[in-house]
């Protein structure tokens, strides 16, 4: 029983001298740059078309607007980096708490070994009117878009030539209700989706309290 207490004991200081260990000299755990967190990272949807406008979507959280109609996603290769060097087309959507299992799938699957990917999701898509690349029905919100450059590292820079949303994620003005879309960010410190939450303050507006 003695030597039980004692090992219990010698654990319990072990791990308080591990952790005090990773507490840097302001009190707070370095953790290095190996798994970064950025937040909130989206959960995008890049939809594209194949040399036979089979259309394919794959989830993309590392991206988002670089300019006031400009997108930039960082990409391996995939079937959709092949379809982008095809097509110069896409559209983004964003995953959505009422799409997620679907919006899941698009990222662990590839069009490469599921060519009927999208189908399979239980989705539809429809070609957009602007850009060589399918909408897809069943996202609200659409961004259709041209690639403007696709650098050998993977950066893929994309023009936004038109925005359309659903009415059902409209406000009483018609403009687009985040409230509604329930539109969900990929949280990379615990791989979970969480839906984008409640508005605790006015942007350009906030700050004056203290101005
Ligand atoms: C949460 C999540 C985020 C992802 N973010 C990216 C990303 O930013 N860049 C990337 O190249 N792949 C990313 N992926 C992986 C692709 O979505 C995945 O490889 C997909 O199967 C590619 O599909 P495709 O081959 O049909 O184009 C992500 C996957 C998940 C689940």
């Amino acid at each position: 029983m003695k030597k039980r207490i004692l090992i219990m004991a010698l654990l319990a200081v072990g791990i308080a001298a591990m952790n005090a260990q990773t507490m840097n000299n302001n009190n707070r755990k370095d953790f290095g740059n190996r798994r970064t967190v950025i937040t909130p990272l989206p959960a995008i949807m890049i939809a594209t078309y194949d040399e036979n406008d089979v259309p394919d979507v794959m989830m993309a959280a590392w991206g988002g607007q670089c300019g006031p109609r400009h997108i930039s996603f960082h990409l391996s290769e995939h079937k959709t980096t092949a379809n982008l060097r095809l097509k110069k087309a896409f559209t983004v959507s964003f995953a959505t708490k009422e799409t997620v299992v679907e919006s899941d799938y698009f990222g662990i699957v590839s069009g490469n070994n599921v060519p009927d990917k999208v189908a399979r999701a239980g989705f539809t898509v429809t070609k957009s009117p602007n850009v060589d690349a399918p909408m897809v029905n069943e996202y609200p919100l659409t961004l259709e878009c041209k690639v403007l450059s696709m650098s050998e590292d993977g950066l893929v820079v994309g023009e936004v030539v038109n925005m359309s949303a659903a009415e059902s994620i409209l406000d009483e003005n018609g403009n687009i209700d985040l409230g509604k879309l329930q539109p969900v960010v990929f949280d990379s410190a615990a791989n979970t989706y969480r839906v984008v939450g409640e508005v605790v303050g006015q942007a350009w507006g906030s700050g004056k309290a203290i101005k």
